[in-house]
């Protein structure tokens, strides 16, 4: 185990027989070696700052039918909503007086939102405010739409690959393909945008070796930002009565995904925030380096639930801000408004 350790942190790479023996015989102290390895890690490559990202959750319909999500196409109970390009900009302005310099816009796979609509939001976005960045994480579009809003600005885009395991992953996503997703990744990266890959911890019927599948594949990808949260049941779905993630195996991933892709940006995520009180903060101390605050209208906020007990729902977005900054300096890391970018970029990458 502490060769495996050491050659984590020294070569960044493990094999998949090594990753699965390391899962299967992590105890208490090889868990708190692997902690510090990350950690340290995180801090040679990233100090002590800590990114911020302000969300907007533009949409909230969705053309897709994922099993663990509650904004799925098939769920009849949610109240449906669209903000117009005005309603997104308002909340980039509100954004930009609270000091975000990088936005997420976040949305169900809502068609409606065609290329223009999108190049027309991206374009207004960045000539408003030239010195931030745009993040986008709208799913699955065609090549033309990714390289169109790229042109148009954009910087960055979060698709998740969510499982690795082809297996697992379409019996998740009936309406979707694995191969698609993919293909989406290897197009978003090749036309430059800085990419966001990642997946979900404790998902039914995942397994060690799925979990070690996920962690090479990151290896292999090197995105330059990686979400990882725990599955948490939505009760409006079919996994309504599964067991949630787990707050130390998702560490655990995060610690992992850290000396897998030293220079990635990760997130201290809101499902690891919603699954425990000080989630985020734990999340932080083993490798995270980023936080995405919800910026979307407070109207809005509590139909954008892809999993129960989601926190924030009552939280107007200058609240969330300063929570999250008094949240970061309680973990001795310090709060950064710049736009962040992955320490890569400038290497030709
Ligand atoms: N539990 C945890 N995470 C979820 N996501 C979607 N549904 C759930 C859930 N029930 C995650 C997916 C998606 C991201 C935006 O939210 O990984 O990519
Ligand atoms: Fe929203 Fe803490 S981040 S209230």
């Amino acid at each position: 185990m502490k060769r495996l350790l050491e050659k984590l942190y020294n070569q960044n790479t493990l094999t998949k027989e090594e990753l699965v023996y390391l899962l299967q015989h992590l105890d208490e102290e090889s868990m708190k070696e692997l902690f510090s390895y990350s950690r340290k890690l995180r801090e040679e490559k990233y100090g002590k700052k800590v990114y911020l990202r302000g969300l907007v959750e533009f949409s909230n319909i969705c053309k897709q039918d994922c099993l663990y999500c509650g904004i799925r196409k098939s769920n009849k109970e949610v109240e449906r909503y669209r903000l117009t390009e005005d309603e997104i900009i308002q909340c980039c302005e509100l954004g930009y007086d609270l000091g975000y310099r990088t936005f997420v816009l976040q949305s169900g796979e809502d068609s409606w939102y065609t290329k223009d609509k999108l190049v027309n939001i991206v374009k207004k976005i960045k000539s408003q405010f030239p010195d931030v960045a745009v993040t986008l994480s709208l799913g699955e579009r065609d090549y033309d739409t990714y390289k169109e809003l790229f042109d148009a600005g954009a910087d960055r885009y979060l698709l998740r690959h969510e499982t690795a395991s082809k297996r697992l992953y379409e019996k998740l996503h009936p309406t979707m393909k694995f191969e698609n997703r993919i293909k989406c990744l290897a197009e978003l990266k090749e036309i430059g945008y800085q990419v966001g890959a990642g997946f979900m911890v404790g998902l039914p019927d995942q397994t060690v070796e799925d979990l070690a599948e996920d962690l090479l594949f990151l290896n292999h990808l090197q995105p330059h930002m990686i979400g990882i949260g725990p599955f948490i049941p939505h009760h409006q779905t079919p996994l309504k009565n599964e067991r949630k993630g787990e707050l130390k195996d998702t560490l655990i991933m995060v610690a992992l995904a850290r000396l897998l892709v030293p220079d990635s940006l990760i997130p201290a995520t809101t499902a690891l925030g919603s699954l425990d009180y000080r989630g985020r903060e734990a999340a932080l101390e083993v490798g995270a380096n980023v936080v995405m605050p919800n910026l979307s209208p407070m109207e809005v906020r509590a139909k954008y639930q892809l999993y129960d007990n989601k926190i924030c729902l009552g939280d107007e977005s200058a609240s969330c801000r300063w929570c999250i900054e008094n949240r970061i300096k309680s973990t001795g890391y310090e709060v950064d408004l710049s736009k962040g970018d992955c320490i890569r970029i400038g290497e030709n990458q």
